[in-house]
């Protein structure tokens, strides 16, 4: 179920550009299809509809496998879906679809029986244990791309509700390390810039969270001259921006000064309405994070006097005569509702992880608990070493006296 089968040609052009740039993924697609382990097999994949994840899905589809994708519509290229159906991929996405409309696209996939799926959120492995416990039968396991996601499934895990293997793609550090910090910081202010057509330069821009894709955005954000703070809930966390140079302070306090508010939390209203309440006249709202609410939209839609699209993905909220705040890509997750998503190279990393997880629950998922469990580490490196390779970059090995010298514990000086 795509918009337009005729935008086929425009999305198999930027999903053959994606995959030009991704070349660690295309020794995955030749290794996957040289041992056939995909063949036959039933995949879905659950992430935004754009050409690196088509690709992903694409690569498992030319492996072999009987691949169905679906996300909500916000995050959905109609042309890329488009391209991706042409390549034999079952779609079930469409820009602007309803909520009942996309709960009915999960559905699609989840009646297609498939043995791993690729989520984002956890949001179809969420139904498959609620509303849908039937696939539970044939689920073999599942293999998650977000920290959000990652959560809820050690959730489910620690009240003992969660039925399957669960890899956390997410914790691979060939993801969080780069796709989070690298990645995320790049597209999320590129995705406020673009829109807005404004400058960074002397700006004060505020980040809710310094996690990983805290720490990227400030990074970036810095880096375009802008003057950053971080507001915090994890002492560590603060420290560590602190130390980096950044001005810490909490939240309330640093709307008074912000020209942009970026939340990057993984929590609700980490940016409360009370604090959108002391940001100044023409202030830019964006959030970067996995849940929609990390600032109220609809909240601050009650309380607005009047709102109105200013450009597209932008949109005014007069608080009141004289002063009005901007918000871009409807507060859901900016680099993806109102930009191209992350960097190529960075879903390289990421998109290898996630075949080679699907690869690895096909094989063992028998073998493993029901739970959240780590990539194994040695595919995690395989990847990095493959990157380094295709980068022309190579690096050092430890010696074996040096490895003899890390094991003997109890040699002294
Ligand atoms: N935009 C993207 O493309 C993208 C990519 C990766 C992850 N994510 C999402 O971004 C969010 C953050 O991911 P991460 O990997 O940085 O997670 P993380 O756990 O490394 O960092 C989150 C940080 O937010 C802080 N925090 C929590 N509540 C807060 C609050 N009320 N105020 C201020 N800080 C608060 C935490 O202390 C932590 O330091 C998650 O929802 C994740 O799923 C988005």
């Amino acid at each position: 179920m795509i918009t337009d089968p005729a935008l086929a040609p425009d999305g198999e052009r930027k999903i053959d550009w994606a995959s030009t740039w991704m070349p660690v993924m295309n020794r995955v697609r030749d290794r996957l299809k040289e041992e056939g382990v995909m063949r036959g097999r039933r995949v879905a994949v659950i992430l935004p509809v754009e050409p690196k994840t088509a690709y992903l899905a694409a690569t498992l589809a030319d492996a072999g496998a009987e691949v169905a994708v679906s996300f909500p519509g916000v995050m959905v290229h109609d042309d890329v879906a488009a391209g991706l159906a042409a390549r034999g991929v079952e779609v079930f996405a469409r820009r602007g679809s309803t909520h009942e409309e996309e709960l009915g696209f999960f559905e699609e996939v989840l009646a297609r029986r498939p043995e791993v799926v690729i989520d984002d959120r956890a949001d179809v492995i969420r139904l498959a244990h609620t509303t849908h416990p039937e696939v539970l039968e044939t689920l073999l396991g599942a293999s998650e791309e977000t920290t959000t996601g990652v959560l809820t499934l050690r959730a489910m895990e620690a009240d003992g509700t969660l039925k399957v293997p669960c890899i956390a793609a997410n914790d691979a550090r060939c993801k969080y390390l780069f796709d989070n910090r690298y990645g995320s910081g790049q597209s999320t202010v590129q995705a406020v810039l673009d829109n807005t057509n404004l400058l960074l330069a002397g700006r004060r821009l505020v980040v809710a969270g310094y996690g990983w894709v805290g720490k990227g955005v400030a990074r970036r954000a810095r880096g375009m001259g802008a003057r950053v703070i971080v507001s915090e809930v994890d002492p560590f966390a603060a420290l560590e921006a602190y130390h980096d140079g950044y001005d810490v302070m909490p939240i309330e306090e640093a709307c008074e000064v912000a020209d942009v508010v970026m939340t990057a939390t993984g929590v609700r209203r980490a940016l409360p309405l009370s604090a959108i309440e002391r940001l100044k006249d023409g202030a830019l709202l964006a959030n970067t994070g996995a849940v929609d609410d990390e600032f109220d939209v609809a909240e601050l839609r009650e309380r607005a006097l009047e709102t109105r699209i200013v450009r597209p993905n932008v949109e005014e909220f007069k608080l009141e005569e004289g002063r009005s705040i901007f918000v871009i890509g409807a507060g859901v997750v900016v680099n993806l509702s109102a930009g191209e998503g992350h960097p190529v190279e960075i879903m390289d990393l990421t998109f290898s992880v996630q075949a080679l997880s699907a690869r690895h629950l096909l094989l063992n998922a028998a073998e493993m608990s029901p739970g959240v469990h780590a990539l194994p580490d040695e595919i995690d490196e395989a990847i990095a070493r493959d990157k380094l390779d295709t980068l022309g970059l190579r690096i050092d090995r430890l010696t074996d006296e040096q490895q003899a010298f890390l094991k003997a514990w109890e040699a002294f000086a």
